[in-house]
């Protein structure tokens, strides 16, 4: 989620969200100039009212990928038909989060929760044409308060579609690719490389700002793979997130180096009905198990270790929403499956939501980071067999928040990623 928030706050103390605001711009003046228009539609009663200015939009992501023109000999630009000539592309990008960016279950509670705010559509559906408004401002600053006009170019298809093909491959009416000479293509093609970029990924992946005291926006996926070992390397989000595959663009065309768009991430699935963990999953982690001692004699102590790299993300594990976390659970099971004794570590950042949103805390792995987890028990009575277990979780939330969202039962918000079971010999036997 981009947006984080004490759920149902919002709506009961919008006096606090206004007040707070009202400094944001005070302080904001300071340093910028901003243009007070007038409001001079029919929404405007109250020229003189502070609320009645409108604040323009300033922040890049406060705008909507302006209205984009359908390429000549294409009849939309909706990626159902790119996808009569680009299928396989088309079939991987339906099966990703991109797709469903808008319908996910979990956007759709947050952003009920959030009075269905404009601005969250600016990074799940992205352009203009997928938007029923055009927003010109916010009144008196008011993030809830917005000045619009209906679009003319609203195209509802599109807007189901979320994070479209156009989003990244359209612009001024042609088709933007990483060759711009392919003569068999029937729509305009240029090269423009700004638009199949990192940079551009991170517009949406890699932001820190706070919108109300109880809203921010919080990603830095970004800023978390610039100080990492990997730039230097030449690993970015779209070398590990688009593998390379050498294919035809089209059926019977001519195999060229092209990308997977499957953009797999957590392993959890989104899509109703699938508790699979995504296909093409590679978990970030490592994983080493050590247990000692290799003798167990009741009333020594033992212990087992699980050591945790982030071998594989690019960037801290977990990264983006700040929801997401890990938890390393590590047990001493007797042979009938009843613990004896566990405990659990979690990884991830915390958060306090209310009055004001504040980031607490940050445990995360960073890249390649290394972490030790331990459990050390004093053994007990050892005739029976034991089992050591070990069992790591993603989380793409927790269970109250789901809960609190009616998401529970909708899709998977947990998935188990590794799990091992050791057994100890009682007596003097040896760890197997
Ligand atoms: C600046 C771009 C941006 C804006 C604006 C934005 N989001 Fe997102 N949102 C993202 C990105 C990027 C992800 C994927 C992050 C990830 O999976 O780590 C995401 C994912 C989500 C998810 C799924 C989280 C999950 O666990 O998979 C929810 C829900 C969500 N956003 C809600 C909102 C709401 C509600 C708003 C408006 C208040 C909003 N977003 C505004 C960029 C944005
Ligand atoms: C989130 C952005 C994004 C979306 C959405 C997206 N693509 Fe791509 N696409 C890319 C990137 C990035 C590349 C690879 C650029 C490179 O190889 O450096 C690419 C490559 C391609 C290529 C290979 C041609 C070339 O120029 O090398 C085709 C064809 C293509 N995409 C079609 C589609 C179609 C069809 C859809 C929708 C079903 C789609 N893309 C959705 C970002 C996107
Ligand atoms: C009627 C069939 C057809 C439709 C519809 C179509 N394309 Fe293409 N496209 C092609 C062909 C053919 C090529 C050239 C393939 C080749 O030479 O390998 C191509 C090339 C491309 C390229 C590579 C351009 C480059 O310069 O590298 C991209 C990207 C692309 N299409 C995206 C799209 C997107 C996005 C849509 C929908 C808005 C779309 N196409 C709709 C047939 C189509
Ligand atoms: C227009 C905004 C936008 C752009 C541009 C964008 N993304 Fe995303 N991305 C999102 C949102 C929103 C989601 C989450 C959708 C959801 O889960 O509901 C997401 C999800 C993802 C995920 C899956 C995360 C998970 O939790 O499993 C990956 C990986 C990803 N994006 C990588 C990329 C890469 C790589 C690029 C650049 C080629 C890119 N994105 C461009 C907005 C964007
Ligand atoms: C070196 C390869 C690598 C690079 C570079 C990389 N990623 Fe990832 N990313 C991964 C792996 C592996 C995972 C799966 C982590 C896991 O869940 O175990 C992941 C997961 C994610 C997720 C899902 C959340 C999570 O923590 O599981 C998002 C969102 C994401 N990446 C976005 C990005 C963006 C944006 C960039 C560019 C700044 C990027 N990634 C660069 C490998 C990479």
């Amino acid at each position: 989620m981009a947006f984080d928030k004490k759920y149902s706050f919002i709506n009961e103390d919008r006096g606090v969200t206004s007040k707070a605001l009202k400094y944001l711009a005070v302080a904001l003046s300071c340093c910028s100039v901003f243009i007070f228009l007038n409001c001079g539609n029919q929404e405007s009663s109250q020229p003189n009212d502070r609320t009645s200015q409108i604040q323009p939009l300033t922040k890049y992501w406060e705008k909507a990928i302006p209205n984009q023109e359908i390429p000549e000999n294409l009849e939309s630009l909706s990626a159902s038909e790119c996808g009569e000539c680009h299928e396989e592309i088309y079939r991987e990008w339906q099966q990703s989060n991109h797709a469903i960016a808008l319908q996910d279950p979990q956007f759709q509670a947050e952003w009920a929760k959030d009075d269905s705010l404009w601005v969250c559509l600016n990074c799940h559906t992205p352009l203009q044409n997928q938007q029923e408004f055009i927003i010109l401002g916010k009144r008196g600053g008011d993030y809830f308060q917005p000045a619009q006009q209906a679009n003319p170019h609203f195209d509802p298809e599109l807007q189901a579609e979320s994070i479209t093909c156009a989003v990244c491959h359209v612009r001024d009416g042609a088709v933007i690719g990483t060759r711009g000479d392919l003569e068999e293509a029937p729509h305009k093609v240029r090269k423009d490389p700004r638009f199949l970029s990192r940079e551009f990924c991170l517009t949406c992946h890699n932001i820190t700002d706070v919108l109300t005291p109880t809203l921010v926006c919080s990603f830095q996926s970004g800023d978390e793979w610039a100080t990492s070992p990997y730039p230097a390397a030449g690993q970015d989000c779209i070398s590990c997130h688009m593998p390379v595959i050498h294919r035809p663009l089209v059926s019977g065309g001519t195999a060229r180096q092209t990308r997977r768009h499957t953009w797999v991430g957590s392993a959890i699935p989104k899509f109703p009905g699938e508790d699979d963990i995504v296909e093409g999953y590679k978990s970030g982690l490592d994983v080493v198990v050590h247990s000692s001692p290799e003798m167990l004699t009741a009333g020594d102590s033992s212990f087992l270790t699980v050591s945790v790299t982030n071998q594989r993300a690019g960037h801290f594990l977990p990264t983006g929403d700040p929801e997401y976390f890990l938890t390393v659970d590590l047990r001493l099971t007797d042979k009938q499956g009843n613990t004896v004794i566990d405990t659990t570590f979690r990884v991830g950042q915390e958060w306090e939501w209310w009055p004001e949103v504040r980031k607490l805390g940050d445990n995360r792995l960073k890249p390649l980071e290394q972490r030790n987890y331990t459990l050390a028990v004093e053994t007990p009575q050892v005739e029976e067999n034991f089992y050591w277990e070990v069992i790591i979780t993603y989380h793409r939330m927790t269970v109250e928040n789901a809960a609190l969202m009616n998401l529970l039962g909708k899709y998977p918000i947990a998935a188990i990623i590794y799990q091992r079971k050791l057994r100890v010999r009682g007596g003097t036997d040896k760890v197997l």
